[in-house]
């Protein structure tokens, strides 16, 4: 599995203990920074991870800010991402399992680290269902045709 991954500086403690967490010979994480705690701009990594995940590159993204608000609003505005702000195991799987999330936002001001590790672990092994869930995101899609230039 390839997991683009990223964050702002108030997600970097995180995503740097998500990657230690979860990194194993089957699971391989691409780091879109940030690569410091410095203070950047969460626009500008929500776009490059949204932009390799919708490309195609990666399985799965994660972005981490301190809310996971600003970034779940900036990825999901790259056509064919679906990015969902998670605050537990019950969203995470739903996420996957009902709305084919391929991106995992959370906010590290919000989540004890711990419980972040849990909503990883939960999205990782969750998947699709299917069924009357896809013709829901059929509609997404419409949508958002609908909208593009
Ligand atoms: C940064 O201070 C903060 O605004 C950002 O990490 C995020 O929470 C935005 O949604």
């Amino acid at each position: 599995m390839r997991i683009a991954i990223g964050s702002d500086h108030a997600g970097f403690r995180l995503k740097e203990i998500i990657k230690k967490r979860f990194s194993n010979p089957g699971r391989e994480f691409t780091d879109f920074g940030a690569n410091t705690p410095e203070p950047v701009d969460y626009p500008d990594i929500a776009g490059a991870v949204a932009e390799a995940v919708s490309r195609g590159n990666y399985d799965q993204g994660i972005l981490i800010c301190g809310t996971g608000i600003g970034m779940a609003i900036a990825a999901n505005k790259v056509p064919g991402i679906r990015a969902a702000l998670c605050h537990d195991i019950f969203t995470a799987k739903a996420a996957r399992e009902h709305n084919d999330a391929n991106i995992l936002t959370l906010g590290e001001r919000v989540l004890q680290s711990e419980i972040a590790c849990d909503i990883v672990e939960a999205w990782l092994e969750g998947h699709f269902a299917g069924g009357r869930h896809a013709g829901r995101l059929a509609k997404i899609r419409q949508l958002e045709q609908k909208y593009s230039c």
